[in-house]
């Protein structure tokens, strides 16, 4: 397996891309069901202040996808969307799309790297539930009921930096999660 850029002009893996979003999002979050909306978002991958960056396999297939999204005058970015194809989940590709994402941070001399991970199928004690008052407090007590996200960026060092409650709906937050750049901490 490598990483590559994605180029604007690399129309079978933009497809490949958008069919992984498809396949991988299904039953947790609606956004990419429309193969539509799947292309959309992969072409906003190529406007400035974005890095797109795939994992490809010997024969130069797909494997997976992560965005970045520039902000703060470039100190933070935001990780918009990091998805692995379905089949080739679990193998350590997410984990290496986070490193080469975080090479790339170092190299812009950013500080932050942040995501928001949302829950909208009750996988954690966050959602199907008020999480009002006393947000935080909840956040800090965040259970995974059923293979959520955010336990792998805390495996990859994230942290939880915040919840915005029904920011898909009531019930269905979204949770905020950062990591600093190593570079950044070193200074
Ligand atoms: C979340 C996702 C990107 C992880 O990628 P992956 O290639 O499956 O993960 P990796 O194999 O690199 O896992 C790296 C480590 O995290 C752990 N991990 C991965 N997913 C995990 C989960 N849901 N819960 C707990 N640990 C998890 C792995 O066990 C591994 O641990 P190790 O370092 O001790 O071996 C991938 O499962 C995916 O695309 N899911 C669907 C889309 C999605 O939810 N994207 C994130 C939206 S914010």
């Amino acid at each position: 397996m490598r990483i590559i850029d994605l180029e604007k002009t690399d129309r079978e893996r933009i497809f490949q891309v958008a069919e992984i979003l498809n396949v991988s999002f299904h039953g947790h979050c609606p956004d990419y069901d429309d193969m539509k909306d799947a292309l959309q978002k992969v072409a906003e991958s190529f406007d400035d202040h974005q890095l797109s960056r795939i994992a490809v396999d010997d024969e130069g297939k797909v494997l997976g996808w992560i965005g970045g999204i520039r902000m703060y005058n470039g100190n933070v970015w935001e990780i918009d969307p990091l998805v692995v194809k379905k089949n080739t989940q679990g193998r350590g590709i997410g984990k290496a799309l986070i490193e080469d994402f975080e090479e790339h941070m170092v190299r812009h001399g950013a500080h932050t790297i942040w995501l928001g991970t949302d829950d909208e199928d009750g996988r954690t004690n966050l959602g199907e539930c008020d999480l009002y008052p006393d947000v935080l407090s909840k956040a800090k007590n965040i259970e995974d009921r059923g293979g959520h996200p955010f336990k792998f960026y805390q495996r990859m060092g994230f942290e939880i930096v915040g919840v915005l409650p029904d920011a898909n709906g009531f019930g269905k937050p979204d949770i905020y999660m950062a990591k600093r750049v190593k570079s950044a901490a070193a200074v």
